[in-house]
């Protein structure tokens, strides 16, 4: 592109600065929107600038004043009115836009004004989220800005998504991750029009949530003695870690992660997983115990016992002050590697096989999910679990995350299960971003660069029209093993989270990695600007 520079002389810092006039610049936006129309000219923003909201759109009226408020150093007026005026930005809900979803939206800048409408509130949010970056980029720096006159380009937007699952996964058993963090995590997510934050909140190495019937949960099992250094090497820091979140941060998170159109999906990891549970409670394993949290990485052998009806019952306890903190349609109860070793030897374990008629193990693995798949439909919640989940058969309702590749996604779908992508392949953020391990921090290995990232298409093509309806959208995953900041969280998140972002919003024929890479280069000066440790 041509652009022709003109020099301005700013009053603040009494410098003559070059701009390239924005009327000229391309937009850039990420995920890219499905429909867009360049047009000549562009709005002020101005402190005079109004928002105009009606009854349904009050809230996201204030929030969109929040969002522009620190780096404008304007304190916008929100005001309900119905009459369009100039200098202002409408906010309204218009049935009329059916065809573009709950979350889609239509963004129109004139020179006069901007109009953002939607069919549901979050097609309204995610204009809002469109708006910000059409805006110069130091609108994401937290303190006012000299210096900037924050034009808008004029522009017609049509966007809606591609997936209803637009997901980001984040581990905070392996390292502990504080709650202002977690908060920061789902407002990048929101910024990237990602939707859902899964939340995995217990492990072997730690158990993170609150649970008022068993408080020994986090008394002993939120805490483990010290960490193994680098990978299983044999050598521990001699660190106590832990942490966990009581029931009052966990609503605080819910009601965060809600305001941004974000659902948190927790995890409960059974049968396996377990550990840290186990060594609070040891009367639901197998042996009995005693258990320590463990200090290594790798699977566990010592599970839940499946042939103890208290088990069942411990466990359903849990789910049930779960259900009462997390409204997620969803629940994610784990499912993944579970030795089967505890309960070849287990009198009770193999005592529930014969009497419920099983063929083995992992027919039990089955049952034990089958216990869980019940009291959770019961409550009108639906079970998500990793992709073992479907060895032995599982009920109707009950959803799949792919990660062992597609192949579990695959026969979910053609036995006509949702299931949401999440194959280690494309989507496991805890492999290392470049090819020669040396030159990265260390990781669990592998290599998954952006490019990879976003070349994933989660709907496989082997499936029909119809299988492909079950593939809700696809998620990243962030194992936090060699993740023991939050800093280094972000350096692995980002920007291959914004590559999934497309993945799981743009449609696959407007997909365009080398777009994307120039549209990446403004936007790695949001993440700058909102102090995101991206890799560069
Ligand atoms: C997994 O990575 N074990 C789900
Ligand atoms: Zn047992």
């Amino acid at each position: 592109m041509n652009y022709s520079q003109e020099w301005l002389f700013c009053v603040a810092c009494s410098f003559l600065v070059s701009v390239v006039p924005i009327s000229h610049a391309s937009v850039s936006v990420i995920p890219a929107p499905v429909r867009m129309e360049l047009q000549n000219g562009t709005f002020l923003l101005t402190p005079d600038t109004k928002i105009i909201v009606d009854a349904q759109t009050t809230e996201l009226g204030g929030q969109l004043k929040e969002m522009l408020s620190p780096a404008t150093g304007y304190s916008l007026g929100v005001v309900d009115a119905s009459d369009l005026s100039n200098n202002a930005i409408y906010l309204k809900l218009d049935s009329a836009l059916k065809d573009l979803g709950e979350e889609g939206y239509r963004l129109a800048v004139t020179e006069k004004n901007v109009t953002l409408k939607a069919t549901g509130k979050a097609g309204i949010f995610y204009g809002m989220q469109t708006l910000r970056q059409l805006l110069p980029t130091e609108i994401f720096k937290q303190v006012p800005v000299e210096c900037i006159d924050w034009r808008i380009r004029c522009v017609t937007i049509e966007d809606m998504p591609r997936f209803q699952w637009r997901g980001m996964h984040l581990d905070v058993c392996r390292h502990f991750m504080p709650k202002e963090f977690v908060k920061k995590y789902i407002d990048l997510m929101a910024i990237h029009k990602m939707n859902i934050f899964h939340w995995h909140l217990t492990e072997d190495q730690g158990w993170r949530i609150e649970i008022k019937k068993y408080p020994k949960l986090t008394e002993v099992g939120a805490w483990r003695e010290e960490t193994v250094i680098g990978r299983n090497s044999g050598k521990y820091d001699g660190k106590r870690h832990g942490g966990f979140y009581t029931q009052d941060d966990v609503r605080e998170i819910v009601e965060y992660a809600r305001q941004r159109y974000v659902t948190v999906v927790p995890e409960i990891e059974m049968p396996g997983h377990s550990l840290a549970a186990l060594a609070a409670y040891p009367e639901f394993s197998c042996t009995g115990g005693p258990f320590k949290v463990r200090t290594k990485w790798g699977v566990e052998p010592d599970v839940y016992c499946a042939g103890n009806d208290k088990t069942i019952e411990f466990l359903q306890d849990i789910l049930t002050e779960v259900l009462a903190l997390f409204p997620s349609e969803f629940i994610h109860i784990g499912g993944d590697e579970c030795p089967k070793k505890r309960w070849e030897t287990c009198p009770k374990c193999q005592a529930r096989i014969k009497a419920e008629g099983l063929k083995d193990e992992h027919e039990l693995q089955s049952w034990f999910i089958r216990q869980m798949d019940t009291f959770l439909a019961e409550r009108g919640r639906r079970l998500v679990g990793w992709d073992e989940i479907l060895e032995g058969g599982l009920a109707q309702g009950a959803a799949v995350m792919s990660w062992r590749g597609e192949a579990g996604g695959i026969a979910a779908a053609q036995a006509g299960h949702d299931v949401i992508m999440a194959s280690n392949a494309y989507t496991y953020f805890d492999y290392c971003q470049a090819a020669d391990l040396k030159e990265e921090p260390l990781s669990i290995g592998h290599f998954l660069p952006l490019e990879k990232v976003y070349s994933f298409n989660p709907v496989p093509a082997v499936l029909t029209a119809e299988q492909a309806k079950h593939i809700l959208g696809a998620q990243g995953q962030l194992w936090t093993e060699y993740m023991p900041s939050s800093e280094h969280v972000e350096y692995m998140a980002y920007p291959r989270a914004c590559a999934l972002a497309e993945v799981v919003w743009t449609p696959l024929e407007d997909k365009d990695y080398k777009k994307f890479q120039t549209r990446l280069e403004t936007h790695t000066q949001r993440l700058e600007n909102l102090g995101v440790n991206f890799r560069k």
